[in-house]
């Protein structure tokens, strides 16, 4: 756990390191965005207030380097987002389950696409994990995208099973072995 807390990972244009208690106040700023939201499970809500950042930063470190192994990530000195992986519960502990999300105003150039490469490489390299699932909701065709182009492939659709704010959609099921 205190090495991986001391990791830090660089693609050509970010970087990646693991959440600090000093960065909750550099969240709500990025992550209060109902754009985000949308797209994202109950963990991620709106707004995305203080306490929220404080309960993301907690939760994070939370198993660090063992069951999760969650990244802020940087652009220019500036937090853009985060990406990361929480291990699998039970039979599904050699697995674990890969999440993203970035400030909308980077949105479109790319940056997903970097940070997920370098975080399935990272999973890939230096962790004993030998499989990563991610799950889309159907009105997410980026990231859909960014899954198809980081090495996931399609392995099933749950019809209907996603309700947000009174809206029904599909999840889809991606999965890559490492
Ligand atoms: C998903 C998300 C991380 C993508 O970030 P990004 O930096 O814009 O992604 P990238 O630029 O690397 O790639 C996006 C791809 O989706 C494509 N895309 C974007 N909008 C699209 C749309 N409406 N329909 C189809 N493709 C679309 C882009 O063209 C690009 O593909 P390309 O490189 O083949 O052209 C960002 O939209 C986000 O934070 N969304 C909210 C949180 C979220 O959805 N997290 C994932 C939960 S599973």
């Amino acid at each position: 756990m205190t090495d991986f807390l001391r990791t830090v990972l660089r693609t050509d244009r970010c970087l990646l390191r693991p959440w600090r208690a000093e960065d909750t106040p550099l969240i709500p700023p990025v992550a209060s965005t109902r754009d985000i939201s949308w797209n994202t499970s109950f963990r991620f809500p709106h707004p995305f207030d203080e306490t929220a950042a404080k309960r993301l930063v907690r939760w994070s470190r939370d198993g660090a380097g063992e069951d999760k192994w969650q990244f802020a990530v940087f652009l220019d000195g500036e937090l853009a987002g985060s990406c990361g992986t929480v291990r699998g519960e039970g039979v599904e502990a050699h697995t674990a389950t890969t999440g993203y999300w970035l400030d909308p105003s980077l949105w479109g150039r790319g940056l997903a696409t970097e940070v997920v490469t370098e975080l399935v490489r990272y999973m890939r390299d230096q962790t004993a994990i030998e499989q990563l699932t991610a799950t889309c909701f159907g009105w997410n065709p980026a990231s859909r995208r960014v899954l198809e182009k980081t090495g996931f492939r399609l392995e099933g659709v749950r019809r209907g099973v996603v309700r947000k704010w009174g809206r029904t959609t599909d999840l889809w099921i991606y999965g890559q072995w490492l």
